[in-house]
């Protein structure tokens, strides 16, 4: 099947037809999902309103001028902003030459706002607006992007924050670093990516494409094709990607021209990190510092130090730091690839940081989201689960696919729970490189009282399990964030039957 932007449009099923489909099915539309939305209204409710408008610009990466899609004007998009149990209304203008969506990711929503074309409402046509309507429950660091194809890994993300109203205020500022893998404007498109993909399936032909890793795509971590063993590799995450980016971005800037974050020498900041990159975990390290790990995917953790942090795509961590005086680097390395994000934190005098600068902190104890542990009020009490799914996560370069049982989606049967239900997912890795598996519409609890969280890394050979509260009908898409894999087929429903 191909979509209108020549992607193979897995993401964005197709019309009414084939979302209104399924049986005894929990649809977006059906009275379920107008009533768990009813349940969060409150009388009094404040709206918070935005647009935004997807649209092909011409921006400046920091000496790299580009031609991409971004919300606007600039990449990452605007900050949104609300508070927990305020309305959300945000109307999306399309200014592509193309469909789209906007998927609100981590947020416990109302299906019908979810953004899934196919699955939870028609694609936004190219000219037309459409308008999200939501109440968001929970606070936390989230983030939107489309859920169209590879759109993502153009210019098309933006963060999300949703305030606690009983926020302590324990820190004097906060600061928004979100982290990409850059390529569309620099000769090729995503869609042209993934085109190569699909298309060389493992060929170590190298047809003069910068950027793209043939050794690692006929690489021996994949386990199918042997010779040509120096892909990208990570000593956590085992095969780290499938695609070696030009760039690497903090907030929308190269190395070469970071974003400057100022504040006073022992002021206390709030770090909200988003990982908005498509194929790129990162490992982030400040130098000169430790981090202090607040929060992942929106929900608190029992507060846990770190030099390092590795962040898988879709994945979010809040840091505390009390800053030092003088000038330091912040910096997101590109997980088992060559490069690195940069932003530079100044609180005093001294030299701006090499776009190369690598701080200590970077090979000393790097921490991931299963290391962390939930605070009790939000932890998951371990019961016996009502529902249990496997998902095992398998693939190969030679086709280029990726699947979720053996299957790609839309043939992966769906994982079907019942309203009330607590569900347990067992995610089992038998691919040899890691995958992001975010669920939406849910926090799920990593089990043995982990973090709660709706995106985790599942490194190779090794089992992941998370147990959900099924209290958000609908139908909800359930995927590895690597948005390659997810365009190859790495996708499921979480379905909710009537
Ligand atoms: Cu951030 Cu289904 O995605
Ligand atoms: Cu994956």
């Amino acid at each position: 099947m191909i979509g209108a932007a020549g992607s193979l449009g897995l993401l964005s099923v197709g019309g009414v037809a084939a979302w209104s489909r399924s049986g005894s099915s929990v649809r977006a539309t059906s009275e379920a999902v107008q009533k768990a939305e009813a349940a969060r209204r409150t009388a009094g409710q404040r709206v918070v309103s935005a647009r935004l408008r997807p649209q092909p610009v011409t921006v400046n990466l920091g000496g790299r001028v580009v031609q991409t899609w971004a919300y606007g004007e600039s990449v990452p998009g605007p900050v949104l902003r609300a508070t927990a149990g305020d309305l959300l209304r945000v109307t999306v203008a399309n200014g592509l030459d193309t469909d789209t969506s906007v998927h609100w990711h981590g947020v416990a929503l109302r299906n019908d706002m979810d953004g899934v074309p196919g699955m939870t409402q028609d694609p936004i046509r190219p000219g037309e607006p459409f308008t999200y309507e939501f109440t968001a429950p929970d606070p936390g660091t989230y983030f939107y992007h489309p859920h169209s194809g590879v759109q993502l890994d153009r210019g098309l993300y933006g963060v999300l924050v949703i305030e606690d109203p009983a926020d302590p205020g324990d820190h004097d500022q906060e600061w928004i670093v979100v982290l990409d893998d850059w390529v569309d404007g620099t000769r090729r498109t995503p869609d042209e990516v993934l085109a190569e993909l699909l298309a060389a399936g493992g060929s170590a032909a190298d047809g003069g494409q910068p950027g793209m890793d043939h050794g690692s795509m006929s690489g021996t971590h994949h386990g199918a094709m042997g010779g040509m063993a120096e892909g990208m590799q990570s000593d956590v995450l085992g095969g780290a990607g499938d695609v070696a980016y030009p760039h690497y971005l903090v907030n929308g800037r190269t190395p070469d021209a970071p974003v400057t974050l100022s504040a006073r020498p022992r002021q206390r900041v709030r770090i909200r990190i988003v990982n908005a990159g498509s194929d790129t975990a990162f490992r982030i390290a400040l130098g000169g510092h430790r981090l202090r790990v607040t929060h992942t995917d929106g929900f608190p953790v029992e507060a846990t130090e770190t030099d390092a942090l590795l962040i898988g795509m879709g994945e979010r961590f809040d840091v505390m730091v009390t800053l030092q005086d003088g000038v330091f680097p912040l910096v997101a390395s590109a997980e088992g690839k060559r490069g690195q994000g940069l932003a530079v934190v100044r609180t005093g005098a001294g030299r701006t940081p090499d776009a190369d600068a690598r701080p200590a902190e970077l090979s000393r104890r790097v921490l991931l989201g299963t290391d962390l542990a939930a605070v009790a009020s939000v932890a998951l009490p371990d019961v016996h689960p009502d529902t249990t799914h496997d998902l095992v996560l398998g693939g190969s370069m030679a086709p280029y696919r990726w699947t979720l049982n053996g299957k790609t989606h839309p043939d992966v049967a769906s994982l079907e729970v019942h309203q009330g239900e607590r569900v347990r997912l067992r995610f089992l890795n038998m691919s040899m490189m890691f995958h992001p598996m975010h669920v939406h519409g849910h926090t799920f609890g990593l089990r043995a009282g982990g973090a709660r969280k709706d995106t985790v890394i599942v490194r190779p050979m090794e089992g992941v399990e998370v147990d959900l509260v099924a209290d958000n009908p609908g139908q909800w898409a359930t995927h590895c964030h690597n948005i390659y894999h997810a365009e190859a087929g790495m996708m499921a429903t979480l379905s909710y039957q009537a």
